[in-house]
């Protein structure tokens, strides 16, 4: 059976202001009327898959528990990291408590903040992926690319005339500069990395012993000396600040030659950025995405997004634009530098 792996600790900070340090994108109700986290877990249930197991930070360790409740699921583990340490150390303490508890299971690692329309497709293409993952393979899903996207990691086909199927990666590169990503879009034969994973506890394990071996002795000890506390294990603090800050993508999947992609042709979206969700959106005659106390004069291809109960928001004559407006804070971004939102959260840091 497969236990899908939920990653719900990032902060989401280029969706600031919505997202924010003390209540992050994946819990709140973005789209539709759940949260991300819970149409994750929804996607993520039904044949062939166990209990999830959730990482996240001590801060949303309540959110986690309540909307779970609130969506009837129950997790085989909730593992709370003490910090951010990004992916790589999250999802290998993961693999090592899966390996103690039950290792004959595989693993699907998932972010929380993904919209995948078609669920019941998505479950039947990562099933059709087991056989590789139970043969020891680092299975992750291939989306075709749209537009040379710098924040995405991008998947070389060792065979690019092979359509479908699980099949062997040439090359895996993380997030490339611009000029790279338009050359590999022009040369094809590249996916991008939908940032989903299929893999058994122990090919992760023995991936980080060949590329990332200093990341095995803190997180080992982060588990051993972690302490339960109701529904938690809270990892141990002091081990976990020994663990290297670094994405699986970084620590593993650019460095590994055991990796495999199962194309996914079905819609997806990694609501990472404004641009991102206001493409998810419903748009009118112009190109705009409104949500909420909105209205538009001659505005074209923005984003105008008004939190309830928020101000009322007026746009005249904007191109490009994407403008959020919540109770207490306002972001104006161009359309194409929605990735630089990041930066908000640190220059709020330097302020304080
Ligand atoms: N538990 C936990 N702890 N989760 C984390 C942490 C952490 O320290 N840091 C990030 N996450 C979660 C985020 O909330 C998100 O759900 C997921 O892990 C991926 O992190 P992102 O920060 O969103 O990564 P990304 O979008 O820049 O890049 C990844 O996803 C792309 C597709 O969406 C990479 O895998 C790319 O290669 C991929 O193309
Ligand atoms: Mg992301």
């Amino acid at each position: 059976n497969i236990t899908p792996v939920i990653l719900a600790g990032g902060i989401g900070s280029r969706l600031w202001p919505l997202s924010r340090k003390s209540y992050p994108k994946q819990f709140a109700a973005l789209i539709s009327g759940q949260s991300l986290f819970q149409t994750t877990l929804e996607r993520l249930s039904g044949e062939g898959f166990d209990a999830p197991m959730v990482l996240t930070g001590a801060d949303f360790r309540f959110i986690v528990t309540e909307q779970m409740a609130q969506s009837g699921k129950q997790a085989q583990a909730i593992l709370i990291e003490p910090e951010g340490r990004n992916t790589a150390p999250a999802i290998l303490a993961a693999a090592k408590w899966l390996e103690a508890h039950r290792p004959d299971t595989l693993m699907l690692v998932a972010p929380s903040d993904h919209a995948i329309p078609d669920a019941a497709g998505f479950r039947a293409a990562v099933r059709a992926a087991s056989a590789a993952a139970e043969a020891g393979r680092l299975v992750t899903f291939g989306i075709t690319p749209t537009r040379p996207e710098t924040g995405y990691g991008y998947i070389e086909l060792s065979d690019p005339a092979q359509a479908e199927g699980v099949q062997p990666v040439a090359r895996f590169v993380e997030k490339p500069d611009r000029a790279t990503a338009e050359q590999m879009l022009a040369t094809g034969g590249y996916l991008w990395n939908g940032g989903i994973f299929l893999f058994s506890p122990a090919a992760l394990i023995a991936a980080f012993e060949a590329h990332a071996p200093g990341l095995l002795p803190p997180v080992t000890a982060a588990l051993e000396e972690g302490r339960h506390d109701l529904d938690f294990l809270k990892l141990d603090p002091e081990a976990w600040a020994g663990a290297e800050e670094i994405s699986i993508d970084h620590a593993i999947m650019e460095r590994s030659d055991r990796i495999s992609v199962q194309p996914w042709a079905g819609a997806w979206s990694d609501l990472g950025d404004w641009r991102a969700v206001s493409e998810q959106l419903p748009q009118d005659a112009s190109g705009n995405a409104l949500t909420g106390a909105v209205s538009t004069i001659d505005c074209e291809s923005s984003l105008l997004y008004a939190e309830d109960g928020g101000p009322e928001l007026v746009g005249v004559g904007l191109r490009d634009l994407l403008v959020v407006a919540m109770r207490d804070a306002v972001l104006v971004a161009d359309r194409n530098a929605a990735q630089k939102v990041k930066d908000v959260v640190a220059l709020q840091r330097d302020k304080a």
